[in-house]
């Protein structure tokens, strides 16, 4: 049995993370990996109910810390109820959005201060970390326009300023780019096709690496990367 791995798509609006992620599973099932997909916020039925009290247009406002302790709570439910319990397993959990993307939009998007995101996310993900982020990067605009072609795609978090969208764009590059060991980053406006063998390879490698690290390893033990806030 192949060791459990833990793989993260994140970016801004518009990567294209679903579509990849779902590529992904069905290519790592047919090489025979059991695989389980989830996604942030959701993934758990309290997750869903999270996600709808988040990103529905609703008429009342959501403070950006409100935001990070429903965020939170939607992935503790996830990561103890499902991906942990997949990992332990030996399958490959696949999660489209995780802990980076609240250090990006409520961090470098909002302003919150890193050293309590960070505090808050190690307690909400129980320490766990990706084993590979895949960083599915793009300019701005291009993102939000391919979100308001898509009908009945926008949520309440896309219609945020675009300078707040260039602010989480930016805090994703910094994140990838303090830890290549962990990230990779894809231009995400190549053809769905060029993207996706681009995935395939960063995973293939990243197996390969855990393959080498074995099975009985501890996990890694590193400090969250900081949230860039400018
Ligand atoms: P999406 O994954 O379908 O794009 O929608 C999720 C939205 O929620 C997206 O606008 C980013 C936002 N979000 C945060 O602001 N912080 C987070 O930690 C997560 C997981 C998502």
């Amino acid at each position: 049995m192949a060791p459990g791995a833990f793989i993260v798509f994140e970016g801004p609006e518009g990567g294209g993370k679903t579509l990849q992620a779902a590529f992904l599973a069905d290519w790592l099932r047919a090489e025979g990996h059991e695989v389980v997909q989830c996604r942030e916020p959701g993934g758990t039925a309290l997750g869903e109910r999270i996600r709808d009290v988040l990103l529905g247009r609703k008429d009342y406002a959501i403070l950006p810390e409100a935001e990070t302790l429903l965020l939170s709570a939607a992935r503790a439910q996830l990561v103890r109820t499902v991906i942990q319990p997949a990992l332990r397993q030996g399958a490959i959990v696949i999660c489209d959005r995780f802990a980076a993307s609240t250090l990006a939009y409520q961090g470098g998007g909002s302003g919150l201060p890193e050293e309590a995101l960070g505090d808050i996310a190690r307690f909400a993900t129980n320490g766990l970390q990706p084993d590979l982020v895949i960083l599915l990067d793009l300019p701005v605009e291009v993102g939000l326009r391919r979100r308001l072609d898509e009908a009945g795609s926008v949520n309440r978090i896309d219609l945020a300023s675009r300078d707040f969208h260039e602010r989480v764009r930016a805090a994703f590059r910094h994140l990838a780019a303090d830890d290549p060991a962990h990230w990779v980053v894809i231009d995400a406006t190549q053809p769905v096709d060029a993207v996706a063998g681009e995935v395939r390879k960063a995973v293939r490698r990243r197996l390969g690496k855990l393959q080498t690290r074995g099975h009985g390893d501890p996990p890694r033990a590193q400090p969250l990367p900081a949230a860039t806030t400018q």
